[in-house]
């Protein structure tokens, strides 16, 4: 799927792009059926919500299940985002959010790139979020929420915030988000039908299957779950080639270390077997849970 250049021209203009049920509820049937087992699965990559047993966000399952593994390789989610970086990609983060129904903690305002600036170092914001909706997602189950054109202010001053969720993250303050929203539009106003209109936070809400692209540098949150509705929904964080990190403090399940380029299935791939490599089908390698603090070269060779 390739975007057009008004899709370019918008995307640069708010940080991201939504296209309501993209994916059909054949193509995202066997993804949706195979997290409950993923979730049980006693394993560093399920990070549970404080206090709770509801999984948070499960990283790295296009490496060890097979329809997750497609997804990863899907030219619906890949093409664009070459596209708007104009290189091939590799994976630097792959997550499973569970936002699950009454359990669901908050996300706090961030920028993702600040993390992976921060902890990953890397170099530049040449990198992309894409998100699929595997629930339908509606403003009572912690829908994803962006400050429209956030993504234009660069990297932010960031905090790293290891107390309020159970997962570290690079946050931004109160004062700063107030002003960027203030920038945006406000509050916004309502049309003649009682709809909000042109405030400076917006949150896509749609069927299972709808996909999000945003900019690495637009703020974004989202509130907990207290409905009875999981809001389970997937990332996939990619980088440029040539942008890979040059550290390694964070695992290999959080931060990836292959920056091979993907190559993109047929746009059939959710509906027909293709083969896939699952390299840790059969658990996680004890590389993948090594860390270090120590900054290194890049050693790709460029044409
Ligand atoms: C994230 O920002 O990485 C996740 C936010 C969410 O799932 O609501
Ligand atoms: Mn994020």
């Amino acid at each position: 799927m390739r975007l057009t250049p008004q899709q370019q021209q918008q995307f640069d203009h708010d940080g991201y792009l939504f296209f309501p049920g993209l994916f059909t509820p054949e193509e995202t049937g066997a993804l949706t059926a195979a997290v409950p087992a993923l979730y049980d699965r006693r394993e560093a990559y399920n990070v549970r919500e404080k206090d709770s047993e509801a999984v948070r966000t499960n990283f790295a399952a296009h490496m060890y299940s097979e329809p997750f593994a497609r997804l990863a390789r899907h030219p619906r989610m890949i093409q664009p985002v070459e596209d708007l970086l104009g290189e091939k990609l590799y994976m630097h983060q792959f997550k499973i959010n569970g936002k699950m129904a009454f359990e669901g903690d908050v996300w706090q305002w961030h920028q993702d790139y600040g993390t992976w600036l921060n902890d990953d170092l890397m170099p530049t914001e040449r990198a992309m979020n894409v998100a699929i909706f595997l629930d339908d997602v509606n403003e009572f189950n912690g829908p994803l929420m962006f400050i429209r054109g956030s993504h234009k202010k660069g990297v932010l001053q960031a905090r790293h915030d290891l107390r309020t969720t159970s997962y570290p993250l690079w946050t931004v303050d109160n004062d700063l988000i107030r002003q960027l929203v203030e920038r945006s539009g406000g509050k916004g106003g309502y049309d003649a039908d009682g709809r909000p209109v042109g405030g400076g936070i917006v949150s896509p809400k749609g069927p299972a299957g709808s996909m999000i692209l945003f900019h690495s540098c637009l703020v974004h949150a989202s509130t907990s779950n207290l409905s009875p509705f999981n809001r389970v929904s997937v990332y996939l964080s990619l980088c440029a080639v040539s942008n890979h990190i040059r550290r390694h403090k964070r695992p290999e399940y959080i931060a990836h270390r292959d920056f091979t380029p993907i190559s993109c299935l047929p746009d059939d791939c959710l509906r027909k077997h293709y083969p896939v490599d699952l390299p840790w089908e059969s658990g996680l390698p004890a590389s993948a849970l090594q860390t270090s603090l120590e900054e290194f070269e890049s050693t790709l060779v460029t044409p």
